[in-house]
């Protein structure tokens, strides 16, 4: 094909799956695809340079370091609007008697019409598009002069680098470049997972990396941007008001933020403040207040600006998200799944809508890098229902006597502060963990819903809710208790809200069958850390036996395939755990316990019990087919589809169909499944 058309086909293709992408957050080809696609434009762009084109997607990406950012001359300065200091709903009452006074307007005259916005807290950012093709973005500077941030504002996948339907010489539009909360968290998790600095808070994140001189790394922080109003304009009729042209530009393809309003008169600003007070928790991005503008553009121009700032428009702030507070202690919790967790025990301090006493430190490497120490001032930050974390330390009130660098394996003294277990972390993790995963009293409950669920020992019945009962009620502590006849009885459970006698029965029940199951499961089970089912099924198929597995070392570990050092590692910490060994040796117990994973797998044929058996399956038995057919199969049996001389045994559940008159017929043994489960059992 034609390369020309080829380029025009191939960018058409990633337009739309972009838009797909990052508009509608609902990809619609793979990402290796896209990456095709995206490889195979670039190459042609490099063997044609001419064809290059300001908008085609390739722009947005890479590029080269910049030595420094060009200063950029502002067309029409970029202006600031003034604070309402009075954060109370007298700050609306008097922005509007101003506008009224300035105006010249009696009090028998209509209310002023406004255009009420959100205050987006981020980077304001100068957008110019020329014929509808953007060729300059500029930050504000100070407001006569910005920055060329034109490299990195194309990364911005939200920001149009073609306006639609649009042909005006020269469009500037202004607006704020943002993180959302929800960027700027996955973001800081992942850097916190490896180990990496996390940014402060999202606004920090927005201009920290607008201001990136590598585009490349730019590019990797996820941003997005709202328009809210304009700069030079050269052939654009204007509309009349103000929310006529933030309309007109969501229809050129600039994101617009929904969340805007038209309102009347001092009356119509308060109640825009209260319900966006209310809101703020639940947007999807920081704001730090809402924005009033005069709505019709004429009297816009009519109130004019004094000392750099328009009359017509003003902020009104919302309290903080940020405060300053004091460092009393750290302490260590103890999450679900064993993590440890430093927390600071803060001088309470009132942000973001509540007091905060409480704030997350994340783990040590960041604790560590802020240099966090008991006495020292701290900026607490709470946004959104986000938990309360501490963001840095104001390092110059620091007190003499201030504690010393944080520590957490000598704090604790390598054990776990709720189960004593020994605590450990694995090469290239930044958290410390729990190794007592069976045991320790934080992590019961996890364990229990683990233990229990589908692709573990398929308990059916047992869980968020029972659990909880259960834990809370102190009849269970570990899974070993479930098999336990002096805690768990018709007596225990039915003493329980909610729980009849029927419901308790079918609970035993499944309990009672879960007690035949495979070692893969059995070992997924026990829910070590860095064992999914696929390791788990590997483990079993490797080491035959649990005995075999729990005393491996991690070098016999890490013969396995796919078994690497951190896995072989979490292996090894968990089975040196007393603890835990108790619980297997419990659950395993005949008398109080009973569990029995099929430990044959991977022996050799002649210690397999079913050995050349061909087992019918038919009806509807207590567990999946799937489960019941590897069950047999790892004792050595064969399953078939239909009964015929050769078959040994039949297997009926509940309304079996015609195999099972076939079997009576040809005169094959056929088990109900409770003779069934007795045979799995060896009895
Ligand atoms: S209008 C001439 N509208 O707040 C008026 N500004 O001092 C120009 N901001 O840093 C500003 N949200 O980036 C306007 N809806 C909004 C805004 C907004 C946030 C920022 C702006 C600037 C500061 C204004």
């Amino acid at each position: 094909m034609d390369y020309v058309k080829r380029i025009a086909q191939l960018r058409a293709e990633i337009e739309r799956h972009d838009h797909a992408y990052y508009e509608l957050d609902n990809p619609n080809i793979p990402d290796a695809e896209y990456d095709k696609l995206f490889r195979e434009l670039q190459a042609l762009e490099a063997q044609h340079p001419e064809l290059i084109t300001a908008d085609s997607p390739t722009r947005r990406v890479g590029g080269k370091v910049l030595e420094g950012f060009s200063p950029v001359r502002h067309a029409v300065p970029m202006l600031s609007i003034r604070t309402e200091t009075d954060t109370t709903i007298g700050g609306a009452q008097s922005f509007d008697a101003r506008v009224r006074k300035e105006l010249g307007l009696r009090d028998s005259d209509p209310e002023v019409e406004y255009s009420c916005e959100l205050k987006f807290d981020g980077l304001a950012i100068n957008l110019r598009y020329e014929h509808g093709l953007l060729v300059k973005a500029a930050t504000r500077g100070d407001g006569e002069n910005g920055e060329d941030v034109t490299q990195n504002i194309r990364t911005i996948q939200q920001i149009p680098l073609r306006l639609h339907h649009c042909d005006s010489t020269v469009l500037e539009v202004r607006g704020e470049v943002y993180m959302s909360r929800r960027d700027f968290e996955r973001y800081n998790e992942k850097q916190r997972e490896y180990g990496l600095p996390a940014l402060v808070n999202p606004r920090n994140g927005a201009a920290g990396s607008i201001r990136q001189l590598d585009p490349a790394l730019a590019a990797k922080r996820p941003l997005s941007f709202f328009a809210y109003g304009l700069g030079e304009v050269q052939g654009w009729k204007l509309p009349n008001t103000h929310s006529a042209v933030l309309d007109a530009l969501h229809q050129m393809g600039v994101p617009v933020c929904d969340e805007r309003t038209i309102a009347h008169g001092a009356q119509g600003l308060v109640q825009f403040h209260r319900r966006i007070a209310q809101q703020r928790d639940s947007l999807p991005f920081d704001i730090d207040g809402v924005v009033y503008k005069v709505n019709n553009l004429a009297m816009q121009s009519k109130l004019g600006f004094v000392s750099r700032e328009p009359r017509w428009a003003c902020a009104h702030k919302y309290p903080a998200e940020e405060q300053i507070t004091i460092v009393r202690g750290i302490d260590i919790q103890v999450g679900r799944t064993g993590k440890l967790t430093p927390v600071a025990k803060l001088e309470p301090v009132f942000v973001g809508g509540t007091t905060v006493s409480n704030a997350t430190l994340h783990n040590e490497d960041e604790t560590r890098r802020k240099d966090v120490r008991i006495g020292d001032t701290v900026i607490v930050r709470r946004a959104g229902d986000v938990i309360p974390e501490v963001v840095g330390v104001v390092l110059d009130r620091r007190p003499a006597n201030a504690g010393k660098p944080f520590d957490l394996f000598m704090q604790l003294n390598g054990q776990c502060p709720v189960c004593g277990s020994a605590i450990v972390r694995a090469e290239g993790e930044a958290d410390w963990r729990c190794t007592g995963g069976l045991f320790c009293p934080a992590q019961r409950k996890q364990a229990l819903l683990h233990f229990a669920s589908r692709r573990a020992l398929d308990i059916e019945g047992l869980g968020d809710k029972l659990v909880d009962q259960l834990v809370d009620g102190g009849i269970v502590s570990t899974p070993a208790d479930l098999y336990d006849k002096d805690k768990m009885n018709i007596g225990a459970l039915t003493g329980l809200e909610r729980m009849g006698e029927k419901s308790a029965q079918n609970i035993l029940a499944a309990i009672e069958r879960s007690k035949v199951t495979t070692l893969a499961r059995f070992i997924y089970s026990l829910g070590i850390r860095n064992v999914g089912e696929a390791t788990a099924k590997d483990l079993a198929r490797n080491f035959g036996r649990l005995r075999n597995l729990m005393h491996a070392d991690e070098v016999q570990l890490q013969l396995v395939p796919d078994v690497g050092p951190v896995v072989a590692q979490s292996i090894v910490a968990f089975f040196r755990e007393k603890h835990n060994v108790d619980v297997i040796e419990a659950l395993l117990d005949e008398k109080h316990g009973g569990v029995k994973p099929q430990e044959s797998e991977g022996l050799p044929s002649d210690e397999r019990p079913l050995a050349g058996k061909t087992f019918v399956l038919t009806g509807t038995l207590g567990m999946a087919r799937e489960d019941v057919k590897e069950q047999l199969e790892a004792l050595g049996a064969k399953v078939a589809g239909s009964v015929s001389k050769k078959t040994d045994y039949v297997v009926a559940g509940a309304v079996p169909g015609s195999k099972l008159d076939k079997a009576k017929e040809l005169g094959v043994a056929v088990l109900d499944e409770q003779q069934f489960l007795e045979l799995l059992e060896g009895k």
